[in-house]
């Protein structure tokens, strides 16, 4: 089904722009180079440092800046190792090919069904057709989808204020809170949270994903990792069979009598997708340390309630989209068109992959404004962001994360957990965060370290 132009946009019809041989080469450096190097499926730390060092990102976004002054208003068309490739260059093209998904633009592209399939090779974001649509809505019922509280939101609640406490009894004694333990505690957290106190412990499950990952990271350069993948769905497969009903796999479970979807082979992207909350988590809590005014209206907003119940949070719910605006974690949003495609009175071919640059539109001059690179997380509060159709850290239209509520739940019950008796100061005072200065495009959160003291409070009770 091609996209249909709308009279408007017929009036300016005009062929879409080439990109000349260095403009190819540039797009090629600067925005899926630094990718590559970092890790698309399974972030290197190495090349996260790397890509920081050189202001990789920042180079990105000035890419895109000089494309769009030199070629309008795009989607501009790149021919990359025998592929054809459509950039898009303006806020509006961003939310009009999300919003057709999945036809004519397909999430189920080919880079992306090279590297997904390694782990999660029934995943819904690289299905296709009857497929897709029983496995999207297996994943939008499952994971609560539209609600800020998921049904297993109090024994969420209490798994993660059970975690984040033991972490902090470690952290009180050595005064520190580095990335290694965080992370540590965190893929604990999302086991349990996932399939169940039993799999708490089970280390060789993520080290098994992991590996997979790891060769997702070359998509179709590698061939499928077969016995891996076999030795990791059948773990994963005993323990969402154990999973008791307050488990994200009980949920899946119990909404799968109604579906022929593989619901266990869902479960993969799940366990892959919170490493991007982990992330999420301690740049928002960077930037917190870095703006007291935010960082006072953080303790506020927890100390007037108890959470040991589930709560909304919005303040710090606003914090974690804003960290995931500034540093998206997924900076490149693929899509693929299924059929000949018309655009503006042009013709885009078929099996076009349309690559969404997203840390360029989401502090792009024109349509970001004020907010670019400042931490603004009223923007998501004041009905700002809605206003804005190329914010989408969490992508949008029919192809959105159906996991955006429950991340924004984990993420704030943790945070709240973290701030409500400590206090911190990320450290060596880093060059990257000033006190609410410009924030930089990049940020490591591998390299991450705080100095952490309990309030004066929590101090005069102990
Ligand atoms: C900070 C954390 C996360 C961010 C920023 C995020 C963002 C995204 C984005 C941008 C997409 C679209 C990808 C694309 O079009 O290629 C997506 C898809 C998806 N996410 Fe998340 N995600 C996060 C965590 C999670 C978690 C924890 C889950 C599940 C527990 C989840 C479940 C999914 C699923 C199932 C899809 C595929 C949707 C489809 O097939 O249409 N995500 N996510």
């Amino acid at each position: 089904m091609p996209w249909s132009t709308t009279p408007e946009q017929t009036a300016d019809a005009r062929a879409l722009p080439s990109a000349s041989g260095a403009d190819t080469a540039r797009v090629v450096a600067h925005l899926l180079l630094p990718a590559v190097v970092g890790g698309v499926i399974r972030r290197r730390p190495a090349g996260v440092a790397l890509t920081e060092r050189l202001h990789w990102d920042q180079r990105g976004i000035q890419t895109m800046a000089r494309l769009r002054a030199t070629y309008g208003n795009g989607p501009l068309l790149l021919r990359i190792a025998g592929r054809s490739v459509a950039l898009p260059l303006i806020p509006e093209d961003v939310r009009t090919i999300l919003d057709q998904t999945p036809l004519p633009f397909s999430p189920a592209t080919w880079e992306k069904k090279g590297a997904l399939s390694q782990f999660q090779p029934h995943g819904s974001l690289i299905s296709t057709g009857r497929h897709r649509t029983e496995r999207r809505k297996l994943n939008e019922a499952a994971l609560d989808m539209a609600q800020p509280l998921h049904r297993i939101a109090p024994a969420l609640v209490a798994t993660v204020r059970q975690e984040a406490r033991a972490l902090l009894r470690q952290v009180d004694r050595t005064g520190e809170l580095t990335w290694d333990e965080f992370g540590a505690a965190w893929r604990r957290t999302v086991r349990r949270l996932v399939l169940g106190d039993a799999a708490r412990d089970d280390d060789t499950l993520t080290e098994l994903l992991n590996r997979l990952r790891a060769a997702g990271n070359w998509s179709v350069l590698l061939p499928r990792r077969r016995q891996t993948r076999d030795d990791f769905l059948r773990r994963l497969r005993q323990h969402a069979d154990a999973a008791g009903p307050e488990t994200l796999a009980g949920a899946l479970i119990e909404q799968s009598a109604l579906s022929r979807a593989d619901a266990v082979g869902q479960i993969p992207h799940w366990l892959f997708a919170y490493d991007a909350a982990a992330i999420t988590t301690l740049r928002a809590l960077a930037l917190l340390t870095t703006h007291p005014d935010q960082e006072a209206r953080a303790r506020s907003e927890i100390g007037t309630q108890d959470l040991s119940q589930p709560r909304t949070l919005p303040f710090l719910r606003a914090c974690a989209l804003e960290a995931v605006r500034l540093w998206p974690t997924t900076p490149l949003l693929l899509r693929e068109t299924t059929g000949v495609t018309e655009w503006r009175g042009d013709t885009v071919a078929e099996n076009t992959t349309f690559l969404i640059y997203t840390p360029y539109f989401h502090r792009a001059e024109a349509t970001a404004g004020a907010y670019a690179d400042r931490f603004a997380p009223d923007i998501w509060l004041d009905g700002q962001a809605r206003e804005n159709p190329a914010l989408v850290p969490f992508s949008a239209g029919p192809g959105e994360c159906p996991g955006q509520n429950l991340v924004l739940l984990t993420v704030s019950t943790w945070l709240g957990v973290l701030l409500e008796e400590h206090l911190y100061q990320a450290s060596p005072p880093t060059p990257r965060l000033r006190r609410n200065g410009t924030l930089p495009a990049e940020f490591n959160p591998f390299s991450l370290r705080f100095d952490v003291r309990p309030t004066a409070a929590a101090a005069a009770s102990a």
